[in-house]
């Protein structure tokens, strides 16, 4: 999987039909669309984000409801995807650093996987998965999808490698069904092999990696730490940290998406320009992010002022956020709505129906589309 290249195979792939879980305002489903392939079923809890689906793709698309009452409505698919919401594992289960998942959202995709055993699945998540409770959250959901006879690879990237101008980091997860590897490929090996030697700048180490018995270790005796790249497959799993994912420049800067015309709505109220004088320059670049200044060290959150010569810095749902501080030329200001969208790589008026206030939060919890299709598409190129 090279990151470098945007360049998709839009090939017709419409006899490929998607579920798109947890969907919050599509942005797996942008990216399935722009693939060409078919979406049968969506779902979100969110009358809002369903609102946003609805009128963006068309009234009959999305079902709305808690997906843990709405599993027996899952169609049979080829590919599944989601974003689905952190939420803690019952410690009830604990068994050796693995936990128990049922009842939780996790579990519910594991459910459906379960039942129809699409070809593949790409599930989105924050990079935080990978460390939370000492590794334990990722373990579980690692061992839960890879005891499906699933080859389980994940791998963190950043939307700053897919054309955008945002320092986001996340947890890509993709499954294919062991069966649907072996019948294109001789052995499963040869074929993580080869779905791997054009992915990696350091190709050669990571497939000596994989033919290395001792590298597989069992994933209940993972780590407290999760690394970037990994693969599981039953219950076991080797991981990396290669180098190659941290080298990339980013292609997009702030200063390209801006809207050249901006509202004075959008400009510091005299009250929060009084904080101004008390911030220490900084003038740094961190993980791409201009920092211009912050209060001491930038532990207070709210106070940081950004520059636009970088990205932006990982945009959220948390109204906090919204307020975050940028020059722009002479003026401080937050970020537009509009800005929002083409920084998470949607058309600016994707969430039209959606009030502006609202539109921070459903752009900034969405999976960014360009990162979606080009996962989806690497997903599909391996068969
Ligand atoms: C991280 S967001 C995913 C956003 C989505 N990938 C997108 O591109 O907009 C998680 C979504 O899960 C939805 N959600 C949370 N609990 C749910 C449940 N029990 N059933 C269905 N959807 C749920 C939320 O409404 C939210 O839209």
């Amino acid at each position: 999987m090279r990151q470098s290249s945007l360049n998709f195979d839009t090939q017709f792939r419409s006899d490929i039909t998607a579920v798109e879980l947890f969907a919050g305002i599509g942005g797996f489903r942008l990216a399935a669309d722009r693939l060409g392939l078919r979406t049968i079923w969506a779902n979100d809890l969110s009358s809002l984000s369903c609102k946003v689906y609805r009128d963006r793709f068309g009234p009959g698309e999305i079902r709305e409801g808690d997906f843990r009452e709405l599993l027996e409505e899952v169609p049979a698919h080829t590919l599944l995807s989601g974003g689905f919401p952190c939420q803690p594992f019952s410690s009830a289960g604990k068994k050796e650093g693995i936990r128990d998942a049922r009842g939780t959202l996790f579990q519910s995709i594991a459910d459906v996987v379960e039942r129809h055993r699409p070809e593949h699945f790409v599930l989105e998540n924050v990079k935080r998965l990978l460390t939370m409770e000492r590794g334990t959250h990722f373990a579980t959901i690692l061992g839960a999808l890879a005891r499906l006879d699933y080859l389980v690879e994940w791998r963190l990237l950043n939307a700053m490698h897919f054309g955008l101008a945002q320092n986001r980091q996340r947890v890509f997860l993709v499954g294919t069904r062991l069966d649907r590897l072996q019948k294109s490929r001789k052995n499963l090996v040869d074929a993580v092999k080869l779905a791997q030697s054009n992915d990696f700048e350091t190709g050669s180490d990571i497939r000596e990696t994989i033919d290395t018995p001792k590298n597989w270790r069992m994933i209940e005796r993972h780590k407290a730490r999760f690394e970037t790249w990994g693969l599981a497959i039953g219950d076991k799993f080797l991981a990396q940290d290669p180098a190659a994912f941290s080298m990339a420049r980013p292609a997009v800067f702030l200063q390209e998406v801006l809207e050249p015309t901006v509202g004075p709505e959008f400009d510091f109220t005299e009250s929060t320009s009084k904080w101004l004088h008390e911030n220490t320059p900084v003038n740094r670049f961190v993980q791409g992010v201009e920092i211009l200044s912050n209060q001491r060290g930038g532990a207070r959150m709210g106070y940081t002022i950004f520059g636009i010569a970088g990205v932006a810095p990982t945009l959220t749902s948390t109204t906090s956020r919204h307020y975050e501080r940028y020059k722009v030329g002479d003026r401080y200001r937050r970020l537009t709505p509009v800005e929002y969208a083409r920084l998470q790589g949607f058309p600016d008026d994707h969430c039209r129906v959606a009030s502006a206030y609202d539109r921070y939060a459903l752009l900034g919890n969405a999976v960014p589309p360009p990162m979606a299709q080009w996962v989806i598409d690497q997903v599909l190129k391996g068969d």
